[in-house]
């Protein structure tokens, strides 16, 4: 793993969840909602991305490995493309464009505020995740970048406050969240030297 780019491979399985919906859809084997199948996939898969690419500044921390850096913006822009499919159901699939009924959601219903936001904050991410931006915001790239430290759990929040009765799963993905953030600060950080 450390001398093989393990990007190509991870490219793949990231599109696996997307050529699962499409084969739902054309196969009809979507359930009895295809369009709420569509929005809770594409919804835990921006999720579980936005965790796994939180995970590698740790895994390098602990192990001295190299390779989870480099799959960091891949998860990151991966994590962007299943949050605009979730984002573009809601809107198209779900609310027919309708931008009276979506303005109103966007006040009414705290969990589509949240979800907004999150998807917002990940925008400018995406629009700079290139080697020239990076070079061109020079040391403010980092600090824009921190902005993924709110997604997270904005989305994590999204999920706890939509579901109405069994809080585990949303929960687990909350604390999963927390617990990565916690273990970037400095002092917890300071803890564990880097190896390698
Ligand atoms: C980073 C951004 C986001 C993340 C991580 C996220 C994540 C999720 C998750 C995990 C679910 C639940 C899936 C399940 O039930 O198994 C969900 C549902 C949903 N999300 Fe998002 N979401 C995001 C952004 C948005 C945005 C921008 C909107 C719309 C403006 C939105 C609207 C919805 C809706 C309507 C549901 C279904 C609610 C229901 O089942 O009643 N989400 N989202």
């Amino acid at each position: 793993m450390t001398r093989r780019d393990a990007r190509p491979l991870l490219f793949v399985v990231c599109l696996l969840p997307l050529a699962w919906l499409v084969y739902g859809v054309l196969a009809d084997r979507l359930g009895a909602n295809p369009i709420e199948a569509i929005t809770q996939a594409t919804g835990l898969w921006t999720l579980r991305l936005l965790v796994l690419g939180l995970l590698m500044t740790p895994l390098r921390r602990l192990f001295g490995w190299q390779w989870p850096l480099r799959l960091r913006r891949m998860l990151g822009l991966f994590a962007f493309f299943y949050a605009s499919l979730h984002l573009l159901t809601y809107l198209w699939l779900d609310q027919f464009f309708d931008w009276g009924e979506i303005g109103r959601d966007l006040l009414k219903r705290p969990f589509i505020t949240l979800g907004m936001t999150a998807w917002l904050l990940l925008v400018p991410l995406a629009m700079t995740s290139t080697r020239g931006m990076m070079r061109r915001l020079g040391r403010h790239w980092k600090a824009l970048h921190r902005l993924v430290y709110l997604v997270a759990p904005l989305g994590a929040l999204h999920f706890l406050l939509l579901v109405k009765a069994d809080w585990r799963e949303p929960l687990l993905y909350l604390l999963l969240t927390a617990g990565l953030l916690m273990l970037r600060l400095p002092r917890v950080a300071a803890r564990r030297p880097l190896r390698g």
